[in-house]
């Protein structure tokens, strides 16, 4: 498989075209963004850890039964996964009260929540992602009631997995975000990413952060925070 043409730079990834037009070639980027752009770095290593958790992470939903995009991990920064549309819809799950849900809402972070929330977020930088409902999504005609129910019942289904797999390596998954694309044939399949990037993950016992909160909020290094959770997951530590 030879990676060939730049097809779209997002913030923290670039994706390639390669000699099947069904296979994407994504290579993951040292930056980190925050708040919609705003806050803005460079962290050498952060493009191989968040490619070796979320190949990882995909691996193992797939081998549960839970199909996306996932094909084979590369390289530390690159991976092939199946090519997909991306709906511009960001699924957040959330387990415990932690930030915007904490802010909108007033509820203490770090809540254990009696009932699982899922949110959508309409995917537009212009627009700062704003928080829609099914009536919005409707009305823009982003994403069709039967895409939308299969977006939200495997959402809850990657919940149950992660909850499991990361209470196993004694971290409390607090809240995450997923995307969702449709095949060229027209299939939903989970896609996007599934790392500390994108997930807020918490020591069990101390409620040490090991996410992207630690750059957000200025509480550590994101790197350590990011390694230890590889090296639970058994992956490779250069640490
Ligand atoms: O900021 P908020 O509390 O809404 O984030 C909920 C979850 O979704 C967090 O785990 C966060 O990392 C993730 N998220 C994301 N990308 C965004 C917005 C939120 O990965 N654009």
């Amino acid at each position: 498989m030879n990676k060939n043409g730049l097809l779209y730079e997002g913030k923290a990834k670039k994706i390639y075209q390669t000699d099947d037009q069904d296979v994407l070639w994504i290579e993951y980027k040292d930056d980190a963004t925050a708040f919609n752009g705003e806050k803005k770095d460079k962290i050498a290593g952060k493009s191989r850890l968040n490619n070796l958790i979320t190949s990882q992470i995909f691996q193992s939903l797939k081998e549960a039964g839970i199909n996306n995009h996932f094909i084979e991990n590369l390289s530390d920064t690159e991976q092939l996964v199946r090519k997909v549309t991306i709906i511009p819809l960001e699924v957040v799950v959330r387990n415990v009260a932690a930030g915007s849900l904490s802010k909108r809402l007033g509820l203490e972070e770090g809540i254990q929540l009696n009932t699982t929330i899922v949110e959508l977020y309409y995917k537009d930088d212009a627009l700062g992602d704003p928080l829609i409902n099914e009536d919005h999504i409707r009305l823009l005609d982003i994403a069709s009631p039967e895409q939308l129910e299969i977006m939200k019942t495997n959402a809850l289904k990657v919940n149950e997995f992660l909850l499991e797999l990361f209470k196993e390596i004694n971290v409390r998954l607090v809240d995450f975000k997923l995307e969702f694309g449709v095949t060229e044939s027209g299939e939903v399949l989970l896609a996007d990413e599934i790392s500390p990037d994108t997930c807020r993950l918490w020591d069990m016992e101390t409620n040490q952060k090991f996410d992207k909160d630690l750059f957000r909020r200025n509480l550590g290094s994101l790197t350590e925070g990011y390694e230890e959770i590889l090296t639970r997951l058994g992956g490779t530590s250069n640490v």
